[in-house]
């Protein structure tokens, strides 16, 4: 999908950056601009920075920088088509018919319907639980230990018993019966008579997407009824492969390790006891679009599921699609109290975060479950066991690591650590090809990149516009190397002479990459106040100027082929050498 640059400039316009930001970081005030915790690096103190009339951001330690649009794509992975997408949708921006098929108009009109009707929905739910008449719904949340803030954090709410109290209450909004059969709130009796209330007298779950919208729920009975859980049935906003419970709080944690457990129940005593980087599939198995959704956030996952056969078997399935999505997995199995909202019951939180420092490396576990195969006190199966964990250990692509679970291993099980070697080693001959095309499918990019010099000195330009009428003179957009550069040496110029900013829209729209989009903010968002002082503005300018424009006559000269040319060049490169700018006496 391609879109075209007034669109993006409508969406640049309209998107609300402070407000998109603050969904991942508390930003505060200060002076034109808001300040805050850097969402893309673990940091103390506030180092980024968020301008809302420049609609740009950046952060001074880790160097992150650009726009809404590259917000996006940096901390949620998604494609610039996608960013696009996702802030149009939030703005409620229509994005022009063309853009979009008939059939996708459509289908973005139903969502907004749906969206409405769970929202609503949610509403009902929520205050229902806090009606005396169902005083007893919230006791038994209180006594299983949800706080009042978790409640209220989670949106918890409770659907009355009567069978049809949520009909009733969205009818009269409205909403007709198709719209509500679609919302997967509501059953239609055997006979097609009546709609009724799919989760009458279940505590309810709001479910949230990445964006904090309600999409579905899940239902919880408070007796002793079946099913003990109920999802919303998927539908066009609910695709249970595809949401991950907690995770829209979750991400503003900006943490490192992600915890990944069972249940909805012990999602909330996690975030409660300060573990706020906890998510749960729903009721679920954890699937590959699960995995994809949490590499957007994370490189590493602890695996905290019951510890029940059911819970280690579930783990044993999710670890290779963790690590088939390049997650680094570790397991903690609970070995007393059956999950980890019991646990944290039992034995508080500074306990559990102990162990889930020392959670056990994927292989480790894995390891663990193969040895309950054999009775290893019998030579031959202690060979076979061994066999299989050599064969295990050679599917690692890291040798390093191989290393040190070898180690581990022959101290383990007492074994001569070159003999084991020589097992895996055989092994990993068989493998090696499948690794060299998987290392080839592309290196990390990383985040931190350097800045030149080119991109300081247009950076003081800016900042300092004074200065341009005499870099003018010697200083010529042609002679930045990259595109960008050049534009915005040519709009910066522009700029000072008209006496004005400028104009945002057309970088966003051109150079829609997050690599330029970073150089943007980094010229924009990054004054050095250094260079109030005017000697070393000077000193500053001049030094850019000698290199800018010599690097730029050497490459000239090279690609010369008129020798007269050649020693005119030569001559004006001298000329620089002797450069120097009276700035004082203009
Ligand atoms: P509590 O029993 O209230 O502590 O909830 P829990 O989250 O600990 O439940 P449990 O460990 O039994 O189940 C884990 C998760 O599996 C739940 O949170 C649900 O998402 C899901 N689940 C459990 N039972 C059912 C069920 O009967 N149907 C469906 N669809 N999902 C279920
Ligand atoms: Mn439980």
């Amino acid at each position: 999908m391609y879109y075209p640059e007034h669109i993006i400039e409508t969406i640049r316009e309209r998107s609300d950056i402070v407000a998109l930001i603050s969904e991942y970081t508390t930003l505060t005030r200060k002076g034109s601009s808001y300040t805050g915790l850097c969402p893309f690096h673990n940091e103390k103190t506030p180092s980024f920075s968020v301008s809302e009339d420049k609609q740009l951001y950046y952060c001074f330690g880790c160097g992150a920088g650009g726009n809404t649009i590259t917000f996006l794509m940096q901390k949620e992975n998604m494609t610039f088509p996608e960013a696009i997408k996702y802030l149009a949708e939030r703005e409620n921006i229509q994005l022009e018919d063309h853009y979009q098929s008939e059939e996708e108009m459509h289908r973005n009109q139903k969502k907004q319907l749906l969206f409405e009707v769970i929202k609503d929905a949610a509403k009902f739910f929520y205050l229902s639980l806090r009606d005396e008449r169902h005083n007893q719904v919230l006791e038994y949340l209180i006594t299983r230990g949800v706080l009042t803030d978790s409640l209220k954090q989670f949106g918890l709410g409770y659907s009355p018993a009567e069978y049809n109290t949520l009909y009733k209450h969205l009818s009269a909004k409205g909403y007709s019966d198709q719209t509500l059969l679609e919302s997967g709130l509501f059953l239609t009796s055997k006979n097609g008579g009546f709609i009724y209330d799919r989760f009458a007298s279940r505590i309810m779950f709001p479910i949230f997407d990445v964006s904090k919208k309600v999409i579905g729920f899940g239902g919880r009975v408070i007796d002793g009824g079946m099913p003990k859980y109920l999802n919303s049935p998927e539908n066009i906003l609910f695709n249970k492969s595809n949401v991950l419970y907690g995770l829209n709080f979750a991400k503003t944690a900006n943490s490192e390790c992600y915890i990944l457990v069972e249940g909805y129940m012990d999602v909330i005593a996690m975030h409660q006891a300060g573990f706020t980087q906890t998510v749960a599939s729903l009721g679920t198995a954890f699937t590959a679009s699960h995995a994809k959704l949490l590499k957007r956030y994370t490189k590493e996952v602890v695996i905290m599921y019951d510890s029940d056969n059911a819970g280690v078997n579930a783990t044993l399935r999710a670890l290779p699609i963790l690590r088939s999505q390049g997650i680094k997995a570790r397991v903690l199995l609970l070995k007393d109290g059956k999950d980890p909202d019991e646990y944290l019951r039992k034995y508080g939180k500074e306990h559990l975060f102990k162990l889930l420092e020392e959670a056990q490396p994927d292989i480790m576990f894995e390891i663990s479950r193969i040895e309950q195969k054999y009775d290893i006190q019998i030579a031959e199966q202690k060979v076979m066991f061994l066999q299989e964990v050599a064969n295990r250990i050679s599917e690692i692509p890291s040798s390093i690591e191989q290393a040190i679970y070898i180690d581990e291993i022959c101290a383990a099980y007492h074994i001569e650590n070159s003999a084991f070697k020589a097992e895996v080693n055989n092994n990993y001959k068989k493998l090696k090809h499948v690794y060299k095309a998987k290392e080839n499918e592309g290196g990390a990019k990383s985040r931190r990149q350097s800045v030149s010099t080119e991109v300081i000195f247009l950076s003081t330009l800016y900042h300092y516009p004074n200065i341009i009428r005499h870099v003018r003179k010697h200083v010529e957009p042609e002679m930045f190397e990259s595109p960008l550069l050049c534009d915005l040496s040519r709009a910066i110029f522009q700029a000072a002479e008209q006496g004005e900013d400028i104009d945002m829209n057309y970088f966003t729209a051109h150079y829609p990459d997050e690599a330029d989009q970073n150089i943007i903010s980094h010229i924009i968002m990054n004054k050095d106040k250094r260079y109030e002082e005017q000697t070393i503005l000077f000193k500053m300018i001049t030094e850019n100027i000698k290199r800018l424009k010599g690097n730029y006559l050497g490459k000239k000269m090279n690609d010369s082929k008129d020798a007269n040319e050649k020693q005119k060049l030569l001559f004006q490169k001298k000329e620089l050498d002797k450069l120097y700018i009276d700035f004082i006496n203009g």
